[in-house]
């Protein structure tokens, strides 16, 4: 049987942290989870309260607000998409529809990856990646696709930052038809040209291929709970099959609806993050208490390198309002790594003060 895997804990828990470091729990600027800084878009909250006449309608059995933002915003067929409640059902719901008892996941990734193999009596193939090229990521999965039916990949990988290109995906998926593509695009909105990287366009569709996307994430709408799945529609007809109805709530629907006009906020958002991106960069760069990967998206892998206990940034930084996530039980990243969110302006100013006193007490 699969071990239980439920203890992990993700980001955005506080509490936890306050606790096990022995600190009295206050008010922080949460920095563990990546949601976009700017809030929900505005036409969101402002249509929020109409929602609340139809709360006791069911919403449609397979998320039809959610196909309808895919078609707006990307020219996606429903037939090509799954709606799911956030796109952590899909996540699980996919291999478990596929079959899947082996994928070659690069660590570190996201947790739920591995897990959604595991529950369904499978298991999981993993290789190191936090380094090196794309060439040498593609080279690791040519070596390991043959043990794996297939590979689960983040693109933005969570919490590297990792980018494929789209062009390389889709060989592999070319080169290996016999194989499985799980490609997790939750974070792909935030980066600097997604067209790039991005398979959410009708012409890069494959048979072979399954894309996962979140709602969550880009528009901050966490709580609501939306994402789907998008791949061909012979290969969602298949997967739809095992998916349970009405797992978009109703207000989710209609946020979801409303999304593909928020085209401005879409533009401003990924300008933001640009330029919090470069302001960043700089600073870990010169930071004497870390060492950095380059991000791409809207959040930054580091590791702690002024002690030799991660709890001392973890205690200092809580001490000051800010809660970072530790980044220690993700596979692959032992001791002292740790990731932030990059959030807006005046918040992103407020961590590097924060990160600076430190440096300042721990000399
Ligand atoms: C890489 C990645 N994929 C997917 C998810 C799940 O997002 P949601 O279920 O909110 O769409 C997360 C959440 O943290 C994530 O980090």
């Amino acid at each position: 049987m699969a071990a239980d895997h439920t203890a992990h804990r993700h980001g955005g828990d506080p509490a936890a942290d306050f606790q096990r470091l022995g600190l009295a729990p206050r008010p922080v600027l949460d920095f563990s989870v990546n949601i976009n800084p700017l809030g929900p878009p505005p036409e969101i909250t402002a249509a929020w309260n109409g929602w609340c006449d139809d709360i006791h309608r069911y919403p449609t059995p397979d998320g039809r607000g959610v196909t309808r933002y895919y078609e707006e915003r990307f020219g996606l067929a429903p037939a090509s998409v799954a709606a799911g409640n956030g796109s952590t059902e899909l996540i699980y719901l996919v291999p478990r529809a596929l079959g899947l008892k082996t994928a070659a996941v690069a660590t570190p990734a996201f947790h739920d990856y591995r897990r959604s193999i595991l529950v369904n009596g499978g298991k999981v193939v993993e290789f190191p990646a936090m380094a090196g090229t794309e060439e040498e990521w593609e080279r690791k999965v040519v070596e390991l696709l043959p043990r794996a039916q297939a590979l689960w990949v983040g693109n933005p990988n969570n919490p590297t930052g990792r980018l494929i290109e789209a062009e390389r995906l889709l060989n592999l998926a070319e080169r290996f038809p016999e194989k499985w593509f799980l490609v997790d695009e939750a974070f792909i909105q935030f980066v600097a040209q997604p067209e790039n990287n991005s398979l959410l366009h009708p012409s890069r569709l494959r048979k072979n291929i399954v894309v996962f996307h979140s709602l969550t994430k880009f528009y901050a709408l966490a709580g609501l709970r939306i994402g789907a799945a998008i791949g061909h529609p012979h290969t969602m007809a298949a997967i739809r099959r095992h998916k349970e109805p009405w797992s978009v709530n109703l207000p989710a629907e209609r946020a979801a609806e409303g999304l593909a006009a928020a085209t401005d906020y879409e533009l401003s958002s990924r300008q933001l993050m640009a330029e919090e991106r470069k302001v960043m960069t700089v600073f870990v760069r010169e930071s004497p208490i870390m060492a950095a990967l380059a991000p791409t998206a809207n959040f930054i892998l580091a590791r702690w390198t002024a002690t030799p206990d991660l709890d001392d940034l973890l205690r200092g930084m809580l001490r000051r309002g800010i809660h970072l996530r530790d980044a220690r039980n993700f596979s692959g990243l032992a001791d002292n790594w740790f990731r932030f969110a990059i959030l807006g302006v005046g918040e992103n100013e407020r961590l590097r003060r924060a990160f600076g006193e430190l440096a300042g007490e721990v000399r």
